[in-house]
């Protein structure tokens, strides 16, 4: 089975990673130095694209530190956009869920609900460095529901659903069938079979 390093301190993202790879052949691990998850520095930016990248060039760095630029790495930056807050909370998706809550969004909106989720994944093959995006539309619940999931999880219906239960409502698999980050994992793995990775 083949490995790719994931450079992320959200179990939540990892657990993801792993429920969608893992079937397909590829074993998801938390990147670590001596046992440690690194510290990678997120750069002010108004785009998800760039605090990536970023990121990738840090992890970078890290792999060639360690005699290691031959493993492959992912890093992901991940946000929620609410139309009727424009690029709200967005690249601040971490700082407001921190400071505000889920509660504190709910509060903020009326009766426009709609938003999005993005999922920028980039992938260091181990040679080059390769971008691929997933976005998931749906809107903002009314109240907080379920308990599983991370994040904003409890407040988001995404719209492919079958019913309008939130992400915290399903299994990981039934979120990872309709999420940003499933779509953009899905094309990070048909990308790694097509280039015969
Ligand atoms: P990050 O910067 O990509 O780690 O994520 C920004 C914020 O969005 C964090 O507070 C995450 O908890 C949240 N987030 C990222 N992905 C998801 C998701 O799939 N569901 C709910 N919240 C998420």
């Amino acid at each position: 089975m083949a490995t790719l390093n994931f450079l992320t301190g959200n179990a939540g993202k990892l657990a993801e990673a792993q429920t969608l790879l893992s079937p397909l052949g590829w074993e998801i691990q938390s990147f670590e130095i001596d046992g440690e998850i690194p510290d990678v520095i997120e750069p002010q930016s108004d785009n998800l694209t760039n605090v990536a990248l970023a990121k990738i060039a840090q992890g970078v760095e890290l792999l060639a530190s360690q005699n290691r630029l031959e493993e492959s790495l992912l890093v992901e930056d991940s946000g929620l956009f609410i139309d009727a807050l424009p690029e709200f909370p967005g690249v601040y998706s971490a700082q407001v869920l921190q400071s505000i809550g889920c509660d504190g969004i709910l509060r903020l909106l009326d009766a426009e609900r709609s938003a999005h989720f993005l999922t920028v994944a980039v992938l260091w093959t181990g040679e080059v460095v390769e971008v691929f995006i997933g976005r998931c539309d749906g809107q903002i619940a009314m109240e907080s529901r379920g308990d599983g999931g991370f994040g904003y999880d409890p407040i988001f219906i995404p719209l492919a659903g079958d019913d309008d239960r939130t992400f915290a409502e399903m299994t990981h698999e039934e979120k990872s069938a309709c999420s940003h980050r499933g779509r953009a994992l899905r094309a990070l793995y048909d990308y790694l079979n097509e280039n015969g990775a």
